[in-house]
């Protein structure tokens, strides 16, 4: 799966890169910032929503938000695919979990660059995607972190044992030169934000980041 993360394209011309990568993208990655769980502000509800009817693809919303338990199940049902939140963020990543499966969406379990992925990996039969930063959340245009992939094996292990029907995707720095790594590593998911929005042609560095995820 790859997903260009929005948080590269042009904010005042969002349908237009919605439109670039509809015959290439799997899923649409929407980073939502509070500035209180990181220190940024992107965009909220009003602008998802407005996604949701401006695109048919399934958008895949990671909240970098303080207090998931009350905002995140307002995105499932507003109608977004997946719903990520960080498990930084909450005390009850089940509860929150339950809800927005509850609410019709898929639920994400994000984890930021200095959390451990073992403490989670219990719970991971509550989500359907697990988010591993490979840099630290709340901006684009990082360099990837090669040594959180480490969390990526560890997962991947966990999902092949416990059979789990869980997606593992990356998010950060994934590009020409990363990608193949975060795959072997065990990734099946892919956000890239520069990668795409930062080529000439965003639907071709989709094609490109496929081919070498062997996706
Ligand atoms: C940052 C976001 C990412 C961001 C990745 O916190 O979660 O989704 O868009 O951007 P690149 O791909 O440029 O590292
Ligand atoms: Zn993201």
């Amino acid at each position: 799966m790859i997903a260009p993360s929005l948080l590269a394209a042009d904010f005042a011309r969002l349908a237009e890169a919605c439109e670039q990568v509809a015959d290439d993208a799997d899923w649409l990655h929407v980073d939502v910032m509070d500035n209180h769980f990181v220190p940024n502000l992107t965009i909220g509800v009003p602008v998802v929503k407005s996604l949701v009817a401006a695109t048919n693809l399934p958008l895949d919303c990671h909240l970098m938000i303080t207090d998931p338990k009350r905002w995140a199940v307002g995105y499932a049902e507003l109608g977004a695919y997946n719903v990520t939140f960080h498990a930084e963020a909450t005390s009850d990543p089940v509860g929150v979990a339950r809800d927005l499966r509850a609410a019709g969406s898929k639920a994400g379990l994000a984890i930021d660059r200095d959390t451990p992925v073992e403490p989670y990996l219990d719970i991971l039969p509550e989500f359907d995607t697990l988010l591993i930063m490979t840099i630290k959340a709340g901006f684009g245009g990082q360099s990837f972190i090669p040594e959180l992939l480490d969390k990526v094996r560890t997962a991947r292990h966990a999902v092949r044992t416990g059979h789990l029907e869980l997606r593992i995707e990356v998010d950060g720095g994934i590009a020409d030169d990363t990608i193949a790594a975060a795959a072997e590593a065990g990734a099946d998911a892919f956000v890239a934000g520069t990668a795409v929005y930062g080529a000439a042609d965003p639907a071709k560095a989709i094609r490109r980041l496929r081919g070498l995820a062997g996706d």
